[in-house]
């Protein structure tokens, strides 16, 4: 276990035993895999996001929480992007909804399908795809459905933070310019770069104690109660699509601590749990890929990996 300690230190306490149960608490909420089960139960997320510039995104998030084990992936792109993600990939379910003018109501048929959302890997900002993706956050919040935002997904939030403040099935993963914008929008203060953890927790707890993941060095993960810090060791390569591979696994993640509840993770937010998870097991790609290509690793590499890593640090 030598790597993993060394890898993250918990805000509060500092011991190795704690960070080890981190990592049993994440053990603790993977679903055991069961013959009696049917297809879907271990999760069917959907990623919502895909337009013309930007088709690789949504595939690699929506691949990526198949790799880690959910059944069944949808996208909800927009129509030209549609034909372009389904040829990268016969697994996933792509629905070219998202500049239809009954963008809303045909992702909500959906949304009683689906236990996690994931938006805005892809998404862009076009004005009207974005005024779209606001009415399935409203209905997906109605649902109580959780939801994981990136990318053009927090552009959005930081126009309008009040969309999802208080929505506390909400999990945040801005990496250090996201981050920065949304600070400002909503602490409407500058940003302190000198007490980064701190930070965190405040956007938390001003955002009414949603999840925060912020990506980085080390990866940061506030509730508004807790801070917790993943700092597996990766590698030095930062190829685009690496927060797609993060936030679909934490779809996944997301769903399968919520699931589990609170018993199962010591009283830790399940998902604090979940985001620490997605955390280690995307930088435990990266390591595993930077090992065989180095230079010329690319995230399509990574994904290839997440098998391995999941066995190795979650499953053993
Ligand atoms: C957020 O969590 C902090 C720490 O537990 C607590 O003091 C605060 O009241 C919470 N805020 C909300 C809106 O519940």
């Amino acid at each position: 276990f030598s790597v993993l300690e060394r890898a993250f230190s918990l805000h509060k306490a500092h011991s190795i035993k704690d960070m080890e149960n981190t990592f049993q608490l994440v053990r603790n909420i993977i679903p055991p895999l069961s013959a009696k089960k049917y297809k879907g139960q271990d999760g069917r997320i959907g990623v919502v996001g895909g337009c013309q510039e930007y088709t690789g995104a949504p595939y690699f998030a929506a691949i990526s929480a198949l790799k880690v084990g959910a059944d069944l992936s949808h996208v909800f792109c927009t129509k030209d992007a549609a034909p372009v993600i389904k040829s990268y990939s016969p697994e996933l379910i792509v629905h070219p909804v998202l500049d239809s003018p009954h963008a809303v109501r045909d992702v909500e048929t959906w949304l009683t399908r689906l236990h996690t959302l994931v938006v805005g890997p892809g998404l862009g900002r076009d004005d009207v795809l974005l005024e779209n993706v606001k009415g399935i956050l409203e209905k997906s919040k109605a649902r109580g459905i959780p939801v994981v935002i990136d990318a053009d997904g927090l552009w959005l939030i930081a126009q309008q933070p009040s969309l999802i403040q208080g929505y506390r099935k909400a999990v945040l993963t801005p990496n250090y310019m996201e981050f920065t914008r949304l600070y400002e929008a909503v602490l409407r203060d500058p940003l302190d770069s000198s007490s980064h953890d701190g930070a965190v927790l405040r956007l938390s707890q001003a955002l009414g104690n949603l999840t925060i993941v912020q990506k980085g060095e080390r990866d940061v993960i506030s509730d508004g109660d807790r801070v917790l810090v993943c700092g597996l060791e990766g590698s030095s390569r930062r190829c685009g699509g690496q927060g797609d591979l993060l936030s679909g696994s934490l779809g996944v993640l997301v769903h399968w601590a919520l699931l589990a509840g609170s018993e199962k993770t010591d009283g830790l937010n399940p998902l604090l749990v979940a985001a620490f998870g997605a955390c280690a097991l995307t930088r435990q790609t990266n390591s595993q890929a930077f090992q065989k290509y180095g230079r010329s690793m690319t995230t399509t590499d990574m994904v290839a990996e997440v098998g391995t890593a999941f066995r190795k640090l979650f499953e053993t």
